[in-house]
C-alpha cells in the first residue's frame, strides 16, 4: 500500500454501517482522506466526532483492513518525534513498503512524511553505483535506504536517536543491504570520517545551517551536498541557497546551486525546501 494521502469518497461500506450508530447529520463528517502507512492509519478527526471516536476508527480499520488507527499529532523536537492518540488497536509498529523498499518503523513515534514521497524516489536515481553517500539525518533510512537499494551507492548512515537507530539496522537487513550501507548511532557532529564521501544526505529541517561545517569536513574536495531546510517564503528563491554559499565559503569551499525543490508547506508562510549543491574546495 502506498503512505500517500488518499483523498476520495468515504467507502460506502463506512458510510453505511455508519449511518446506522451516528446521530443525524454527523456521517457528512466523516474523515474522506488518511493516510496509511504499512498496517496503520492515521485519520484526521472533527472534535464533534470526539464522542464515537473509538467506534468510528473500529469502522475504518475493519473496512480498510488495518491494525492500529492513530489519530494525528505534531512532528517536534530534536528526533522529530510525533504525538499521536491511539484510537483503535495499540501495535503501532510495521512495515511500510514503497518504491520495492521495506520501511520498518514505529508510526507512533518516528516521523514519515507521506508528501516526502516524491524526495524517496528522486534519490533512488540520483545516487550512482560505488559512491560513498554519507547520510547525517538517516531516520529510519528514509533518504538513503533507496540509494543503497536502487542506486547501488555505499552508505553510511548516522543516527542520533537509539530507538530510531534500533530500525535503521533492522531495515538495512529487512532490505538486504548489509554488504554496502552501514549505520552509525551517534550525533552526526562526533562522525570521525573526513575527506570521504562523495554525495551528503542533510534531511532536516529548522537548524540544518549549523551543520554545514561538518558535512564539509566529511565530503571530498567535490561532492554534491542535498540540503534540506525551512525557509520563510519572503526569503526565497534565494535562500536557502544563499546562507549554505556563505557558510561554505568560510570554510574554503565554493558551492553551485545544480536544483532546487519545494519538498512541501512546513508552517504558514514556510516551506520545507532541497537544494542539491556541488562544493569544491578553494
Ligand atoms: C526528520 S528525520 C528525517 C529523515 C530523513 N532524512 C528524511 O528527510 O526523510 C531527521 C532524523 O535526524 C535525526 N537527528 C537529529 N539530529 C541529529 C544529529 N545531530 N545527528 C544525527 N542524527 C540526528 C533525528 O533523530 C531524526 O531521526
Amino acid at each position: 500500500m502506498s503512505g500517500r494521502r488518499k483523498t476520495q469518497l468515504i467507502k460506502p461500506r463506512i458510510r453505511e454501517i455508519l449511518s446506522r450508530e451516528l446521530p443525524e447529520g454527523l456521517v457528512e463528517l466523516l474523515p474522506k482522506h488518511w493516510v496509511q502507512i504499512g498496517d496503520v492509519l492515521i485519520l484526521p478527526l472533527r472534535p464533534e466526532l470526539e464522542p464515537y471516536k473509538g467506534r468510528i476508527a473500529e469502522v475504518y480499520a475493519q473496512v480498510i483492513g488495518v491494525k492500529t488507527v492513530l489519530r494525528k499529532g505534531r512532528i517536534s523536537g530534536e528526533f522529530r518525534e510525533t504525538n499521536y492518540e491511539v484510537l483503535y488497536g495499540g501495535d503501532t509498529v510495521t512495515v511500510h513498503v514503497e518504491n520495492r523498499i521495506k520501511y520498518k518503523l514505529d508510526v507512533a513515534r518516528i516521523m514519515f512524511s507521506p508528501a516526502n514521497v516524491k524526495e524517496r524516489v528522486r534519490m533512488a536515481k540520483v545516487a550512482k553505483p560505488g559512491e560513498l553517500v554519507v547520510d547525517m539525518f538517516a531516520g529510519i533510512g528514509h533518504l538513503s535506504l533507496p540509494m543503497a537499494v536502487h542506486g547501488g551507492a555505499r552508505v553510511i548512515a548516522i543516527e542520533k536517536s537509539p530507538y530510531t537507530f534500533q530500525f535503521l539496522v533492522e531495515n538495512i537487513e529487512l532490505n538486504r543491504v548489509q554488504d554496502r550501507m552501514t549505520a552509525y548511532n551517534m550525533d552526526n557532529r562526533d562522525f570521525p570520517g573526513e575527506n570521504i564521501a562523495d554525495r551528503i544526505l542533510m534531511g532536516y529541517v529548522v537548524t540544518t545551517h549549523e551543520f554545514i561545517p561538518k558535512a564539509l569536513q566529511i565530503a571530498k574536495d567535490e561532492a554534491v551536498i542535498h540540503y534540506h531546510n525551512t525557509v520563510p517564503e519572503r526569503l526565497m528563491p534565494a535562500e536557502p541557497f544563499e546562507t549554505f554559499r556563505r557558510i561554505a565559503r568560510e570554510h574554503g569551499y565554493e558551492a553551485e546551486k545544480l536544483n532546487e525543490l519545494i519538498i512541501k508547506r512546513y508552517a504558514p508562510g514556510v516551506w520545507h525546501v532541497v537544494v542539491d549543491v556541488r562544493v569544491f574546495k578553494n
